[in-house]
């Protein structure tokens, strides 16, 4: 029976109505959508760019300060920026204290909902309850301002307990994604100094049982700093636990004494997430307390147009990312908001569990990555079909251009053409969106992420020259600080300037700074509405996932029989781009099945398994240089079948054909 609400859809229309929209170039907000909008103000950007300054003031104002700041923003150590100076404020009070002293304490905060159909409701009251005694107890265990404290946890409300309880005490929480390594977990854990860490027994993944736990035991033995590991009993899998070292989360939160939040200063330390760059060592992108919370809550509010007495949120990315940090835990718990969690992946226990759980949950805003919605393509609108998906209000996008396609089936089959889809563009360094349309305000065009939020300047400048282009190509850069930009790469400020503001001189794009150097390249249209183009140093986005090249080759040649190797990204219909890896054996190693599953295990051990390559290519050379340098730019010609044009400067030209050769083979 097709209804309005329980939609029947059949691939057929879907692909007729997509093609027929495909023509639009634009989207208006659904008037339904715009008459109950937050925003409707069209001038509310113009009137922020008068004195953004004054605008974040006003921002920042929304949240409770215990102490108000002296100087908004102070530019003086330029592009060490500090904003909010000489104000005192915390994070876990903002997210919780507030809310339940307001009489909100019975909200749900989290609709969790486990793998195999376990569900957990946890209101903002027994998050507080939570958050106070394991902030505590982290003090217990030595934990004090300023010291590190690693948290490596399944998609689990604990979670959100540790990373808050971090925040109350003023500890710098660096999160790991669940997905990485135990060996990846472990260097991170020692490049940062972190003093405690907490992990959970095992993390359940599709039915299976991953052992955590056990993973870490093996890389954590030697690790000196490291004096305690706190375990969440999750899995239920045998761990052992190393006298003097370990402890149960739930007996060190049972023991403890609640504590209350402490004021920080705004630019205190909150966190650290370490993100891939260009070389194989990753950058630990820390952000402050102030102006991160800023800017994760303005943001959220703003572009998800949040209505907190009624919406129920959904943010499927994991917490181990910033999307996870800003907008499962900070951006929604500041704002209030009640928010479903997953804990497992998206095609388990079955292919459309995500719209079960929307139907279930009655989801308002749902936000998720391109990656997924085209996997939902594949997989078929016969799992959406029959859902009543009509309690959905708004749908967000982040992580990569989202394809007009994509865009246009999340659009038809998700949203029934009634709620805006924000495509919303941001980084692990901005801490929050910056470039996206207002959803009762702006129209939406396909493939575009729209136009910087209030209060942000973004500008597309000439590679070469350095000069804003007007309409046309060229490399994003942000010419002002904005209150929830990275402050420095952890313990490596040199890298900090080196990497983010050194491309360009002061002044240029017209502002008073040095631009910030975002890494992307971009087009900006007549409108002035931003197309970005992808990045434009060796990082690779795999499904949303930002992994460097140099990572992965240095992960390659740990291998004993590997000699050298070169990897590059190649467009991927599903993954938005996969890895391609070439490889020259040492001597007469032979290029074997077991050798390739070699090397997927030393890469799946060192980073994890999301940076395994799709293709393995054997080769005898590299396209290099005559200087030795590894011509990168064709080798991404080869695996994506172009033309190769100059290769006068190689040191062997006979190398790429050869390769060209043995792609084909293989294709
Ligand atoms: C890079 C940042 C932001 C959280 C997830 C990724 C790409 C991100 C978009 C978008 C086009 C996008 C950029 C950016 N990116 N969102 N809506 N449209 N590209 O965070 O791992 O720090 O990666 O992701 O290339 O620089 P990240």
């Amino acid at each position: 029976m097709s209804t309005e609400t329980h939609r029947e859809l059949t691939e057929e229309g879907v692909e007729a109505r997509v093609g027929e929209l495909l023509g639009q170039e634009r989207f208006a907000p659904p008037a339904a959508f715009a008459e109950g909008a937050e925003i409707t103000d069209p001038e509310l950007r113009a009137k922020a760019a008068e004195d953004p300054v004054a605008y974040w003031e006003e921002q920042a104002g929304k949240l409770r300060w215990s102490t108000p700041w002296e100087t908004a923003l102070n530019e003086t150590d330029a592009p060490f920026y500090r904003w909010f100076e000489g104000g005192r404020v915390n994070v876990s009070d903002n997210c919780l204290d507030r809310h339940v002293e307001a009489g909100n304490g019975d909200r749900v905060a989290y609709h969790w909902h486990g793998e195999e159909g376990e569900t957990r409701d946890v209101t903002y009251a027994q998050l507080l309850e939570q958050t106070a005694r394991f902030a505590g107890a982290l003090r217990e265990l030595g934990v004090q301002e300023g010291d590190v404290v690693g948290i490596y946890l399944p998609m689990i409300p604990e979670v959100a307990v540790a990373m808050l309880a971090c925040t109350r005490i003023g500890a710098v929480h660096n999160v790991v994604f669940g997905g990485f390594s135990a060996t990846s977990v472990a260097e991170r854990m020692e490049v940062s100094g972190a003093k405690v860490l907490v992990t959970a027994d095992g993390g359940r993944r599709k039915g299976k049982t991953a052992p955590v736990k056990p993973e870490v035991d093996k890389h954590f033995a030697d690790l000196d700093g490291l004096q305690k590991i706190v375990v969440v009993k999750n899995a239920g899998n045998d761990v052992a636990m190393q006298d003097g070292r370990d402890v149960w989360f739930h007996e060190v939160l049972d023991a403890a004494d609640p504590v209350d939040p402490v004021p920080l200063d705004a630019e205190a330390p909150m966190f650290i997430l370490y993100s891939s760059g260009s070389t194989a060592k990753p950058k630990g992108i820390q952000h402050t307390t102030g102006g991160y919370l800023t800017g994760a809550t303005t943001s959220l509010r703003q572009v998800f147009d949040l209505k907190p007495e009624s919406d129920v949120y959904w943010c499927s990315a994991d917490v181990g990312w910033i999307t996870g940090h800003s907008y499962i835990v900070y951006g929604p718990l500041a704002n209030g908001i009640t928010s479903v969690m997953y804990e497992g992946a998206p095609d388990y226990p079955h292919k459309g569990i995500w719209w079960e759980l929307i139907e279930q949950r009655k989801v308002t805003k749902f936000y998720t990555a391109p990656t997924a919605i085209r996997a939902a393509m594949k997989w078929g609108v016969g799992h959406v079909s029959g859902r009543d998906l009509s309690s959905l209000k708004l749908l967000g996008s982040v992580g990569e251009p989202i394809n007009p396609k994509a865009w246009l089936w999340y659009w038809h089959v998700v949203g029934g053409e009634r709620c805006p889809v924000v495509d919303t563009w941001w980084q692990t360094e901005t801490g929050s969106i910056v470039i996206t349309t207002l959803p009762g305000v702006d129209d939406a065009k396909p493939g575009s992420a729209g136009t910087p939020l209030p209060g942000y300047e973004v500008k597309v400048l000439d590679a070469d020259k350095g000069t804003e282009v007007a309409s046309g190509e060229g490399l994003l850069a942000i010419p002002r600080p904005w209150p929830s930009m990275l402050r420095t790469l952890y313990q490596d400020p040199d890298r900090y300037r080196s990497t983010y503001f050194d491309r360009w001189e002061k002044g240029a794009a017209g502002g008073e700074q040095i631009p910030y150097f975002v890494g992307d390249s971009a087009r900006i249209d007549d409108d002035g509405y931003i197309w970005v183009i992808g990045r434009v140093d060796d990082v690779i986005n795999v499904s949303g996932h930002r992994l460097s090249t140099a990572e992965v080759e240095s992960a390659i040649v740990a291998h004993p029989h590997v000699a050298e190797a070169a990897v590059v990204a190649k467009a991927d219909d599903l993954t938005g781009q996969a890895i391609v890896a070439y490889v020259t054996l040492q001597g007469d190693t032979e290029s074997t099945d077991e050798v390739k599953a070699e090397i997927d295990a030393e890469i799946a051990d060192r980073i994890g398994k999301l940076a395994r390559p799709k293709r393995i290519v054997w080769t005898q050379d590299l396209p290099k240089t005559r200087s030795g340098k590894i011509m990168r730019r064709l080798l991404r010609d080869i695996a994506e079948e172009r033309d190769l044009g100059d290769v006068t400067t190689l040191a062997d030209p006979t190398v790429v054909e050869s390769l060209q050769d043995r792609w084909r083979e293989g294709a």
